[in-house]
């Protein structure tokens, strides 16, 4: 397994007394989520996903990407929060952030409908002009405005180039019984995918919702459902000293008792950047809520060692880090130069991913010492099997911290509050009352 971690530069920080003092704590919300037993129980769905793999959807989903792959060279993928954000982190943690550029008899891949910008919607739609186009709308509800927003564009389109044929290019992930997409797909006979009730957006990546993006960018979604598999047994103990989920659910609890109000998830491979994304709605959405939670929050490395590197150092002590380090088997060295005019010479003939891994232990070392701890992933490779494993462990992490923190993890109450403004100021029917409360409340401001 390519994936570990490490709690080496913790000990200034936390004792192992101190940390073993919380497996208890640790264990009774582990089995919460595995009996099913918390709040929010009717979305542990996700648990079930590795064991997915061979279905017949899981079959329909091979088959999918295979056509579309065949019919398109340019493929939209329409979703927001969860029903974006994994497959593309997923696909930018397998093919870099170029991969429209570098891969070869697979589609340019782009995600729309995960914002509300006109330019956004322009610029893809100019992408797709004069080249063949397939869609994947995603959305659990069905009813999410950014999305079907999106869509209604996207479709507009489809329907001037295609006609009637539109429809064998368009693909929906979305409820099995409920809401638009549902409809529209039923009405016009677009090939379709279920998110079942019990799987939650923001883990939802190795169901449907990420599995054919994925499958389209030319993955192995079974290699990823075995990296899935792999850490669902292996993380199914009750053994605090060995179980990395327990450990890492209870360490981030105990930083946020004694005084961290942060966790920042930091990296060294920018193709790790969208990982992050994913990462902070994971735990953003499922355990920022009641006034509780630590915010989530990410960095690329180095890059941002010399943007937010200062005040990470000397700022505010209020975080702890996550770092995923990406120590991968060099494959290009630094040359030499003659004149050395930039006086590198001292690193010619070591690997840059050398370099990287002084720079990473320059970082964890410095931090350390500026107070903030360092909870340390290695990461060797960025296989599929490695994204199924990570997705997995943070999954479960999630949930037993979440419940260890003494809050639903499943439900996202918060983020209705501005959908609900939003839609008023649109004067969409049946939020006229809203409308008039946000009236008032503007009058009073100005
Ligand atoms: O995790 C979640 O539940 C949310 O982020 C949703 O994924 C997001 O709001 C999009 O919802 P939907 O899939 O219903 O369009």
């Amino acid at each position: 397994m390519s994936f570990s971690f490490s709690e080496k530069y913790l000990r200034p920080f936390v004792s192992d007394k101190e940390l073993n003092a919380m497996a208890a704590e640790a264990a009774a919300a582990q089995r919460t989520v595995f009996e099913k037993t918390g709040e929010g129980a009717d979305f542990i769905g996700w648990y079930d996903l590795p064991d997915k793999k061979g279905n017949a959807e899981y079959r329909r989903i091979i088959a999918a990407a295979e056509k579309i792959r065949r019919d398109c060279e340019v493929f939209l993928v329409i979703g927001i929060g969860g029903s974006y954000l994994g497959a593309r982190a997923a696909i930018e943690f397998l093919y870099g952030q170029y991969h429209n550029r570098t891969r070869k008899n697979v589609p340019e891949i782009y995600f729309i409908g995960n914002d509300i910008s006109e330019d956004h919607l322009y610029e893809v739609l100019t992408v797709c002009e004069g080249r063949d186009v397939c869609v994947n709308v995603i959305s659990k509800s069905g009813t999410t405005t950014e999305p079907a927003l999106a869509f209604r564009v996207v479709w507009n389109m489809l329907v001037e180039k295609y006609g009637k044929e539109a429809n064998k290019r368009i693909y929906v992930t979305t409820d099995a019984k409920k809401g638009a997409l549902r409809t529209m797909a039923e009405k016009y006979g677009y090939e379709s995918f279920v998110i079942t009730d019990d799987v939650g957006g923001r883990y939802s990546v190795l169901s449907p919702v990420g599995l054919l993006p994925i499958a389209v960018a030319g993955a192995d979604i079974g290699k990823m459902l075995d990296g899935a598999a792999a850490a669902k047994k292996k993380f199914a103990s009750f053994d605090f000293a060995e179980n990395e989920v327990m450990r890492y659910a209870a360490l981030r609890n105990w930083f946020y008792r004694h005084g961290k109000s942060m966790e920042l998830l930091t990296v060294n491979e920018p193709a790790l950047t969208m990982f992050c994304e994913w990462f902070k709605q994971l735990f953003g959405e499922s355990e920022g809520k009641d006034g509780k939670g630590l915010y989530p929050s990410s960095a690329v490395y180095t890059t941002d060692l010399h943007s937010l590197g200062q005040f990470i150092q000397q700022g505010t002590r209020i975080m702890f880090e996550s770092v995923i380090n990406y120590a991968p088997k060099g494959k290009m060295t630094v040359p030499a130069d003659k004149d050395n005019f930039d006086n590198l010479n001292y690193m010619a003939g070591k690997e840059v991913a050398y370099v990287t891994q002084k720079a990473f232990l320059g970082t964890v070392l410095a931090h350390t010492d500026g107070d903030v701890p360092n909870i340390v992933f290695t990461l060797t490779d960025r296989s599929e099997y490695d994204f199924g494993y990570m997705a997995f462990f943070f999954e479960q992490a999630c949930a037993v911290s979440g419940y260890m923190l003494g809050i639903n993890p499943f439900n996202q109450p918060g983020v209705e509050a501005y959908k609900k403004n939003m839609f008023a100021l649109l004067g969409k029917p049946g939020y006229e009352s809203d409308l008039a409360a946000l009236d008032e409340k503007m009058k009073e401001l100005s």
